[in-house]
């Protein structure tokens, strides 16, 4: 490689991102849990200065100087939060279960984007007796579901349009995200069994719980405020 082909150093990037800032890291994902959680977040005193969905930035400075927010894939919120590259981060339940979450702590349960982890499967059609396939992006949830219920899955992975996977036999069943079941009625399928009521929910890394305790404690209040008053006043 030569001199002028080597690419420019990260160093400048790297020190404004790291070395000036010693507050708290908060890991969001873009569309539902932004749009939900941002209301709850305002309320605790805690404001995008940029709208994320508006930028290809994947870091912003917030109204409060010791809150930054990271915006990653909602799947990698647990990652980064339990690998301590987030201090705290807003998760589905959903992609908790997947993720598994030894690593995290799970104070608060924001009450924001309700919905059903369900099986489902194409409308009036028997669940297969032998052993099933069952298409998801929640692959370690199915096998633990299925393996709970003594019924024998082959578990595949998608990672997006599950609806598809049975009406093209690439599965029997699937299991994915029910609200309204508009999305299971128009591809012709039917809600089945329910595996978790699923909400959002706060999670905080362990050791950052305990080392930055005096600053995450009153955020953390700040916020369960927030969600208490919602119930009985919705806030903008
Ligand atoms: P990605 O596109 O990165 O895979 P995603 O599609 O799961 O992420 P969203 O659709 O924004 O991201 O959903 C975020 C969270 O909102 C989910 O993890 C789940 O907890 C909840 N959720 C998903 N679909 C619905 C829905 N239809 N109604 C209510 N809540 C939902
Ligand atoms: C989610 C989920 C289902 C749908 C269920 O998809 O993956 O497809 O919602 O909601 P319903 O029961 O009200 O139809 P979303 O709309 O978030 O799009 P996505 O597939 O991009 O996540």
């Amino acid at each position: 490689m030569t001199e002028t082909s080597k690419p420019a150093p990260a160093d400048g990037l790297l020190n404004e991102v790291n070395d000036a800032f010693s507050g708290l890291t908060l890991a969001l994902s873009k569309g539902r849990i932004l749009e939900e959680t941002m209301p709850l977040l305002r309320a605790a005193g805690v404001d995008l200065l940029e709208d994320p969905e508006a930028s290809r930035k994947l870091i912003f400075p917030t109204s409060n100087p010791n809150v930054r927010v990271l915006i990653l894939r909602a799947s990698d919120v647990p990652t980064y939060v339990e690998h301590g590259a987030a201090d705290f981060g807003v998760a589905g339940k959903d992609v908790l279960l997947e993720h598994g979450a030894e690593g995290l702590y799970e104070p608060l349960d924001l009450e924001i984007a309700r919905c059903k982890l369900m099986t489902a499967g194409v409308t009036g059609q028997p669940p297969a007796k032998a052993r099933r396939r069952v298409a998801t992006k929640f692959v370690n949830v199915a096998r633990r579901y299925y393996a709970e219920q003594g019924i024998q899955a082959e578990v595949i992975k998608l990672y997006g349009a599950m609806e598809l996977a049975p009406l093209m036999n690439l599965a029997d069943e699937i299991v994915d995200i029910v609200d309204t079941g508009n999305t299971l009625r128009a591809n012709g399928m039917e809600p089945r069994e329910l595996i978790a009521h699923i909400s959002t929910r706060l999670v905080v890394n362990k050791a950052a719980m305990t080392m930055k305790h005096d600053r995450i404690k009153p955020l953390l209040a700040r916020l369960e405020s927030a969600v208490k008053k919602r119930q009985t006043q919705p806030i903008e």
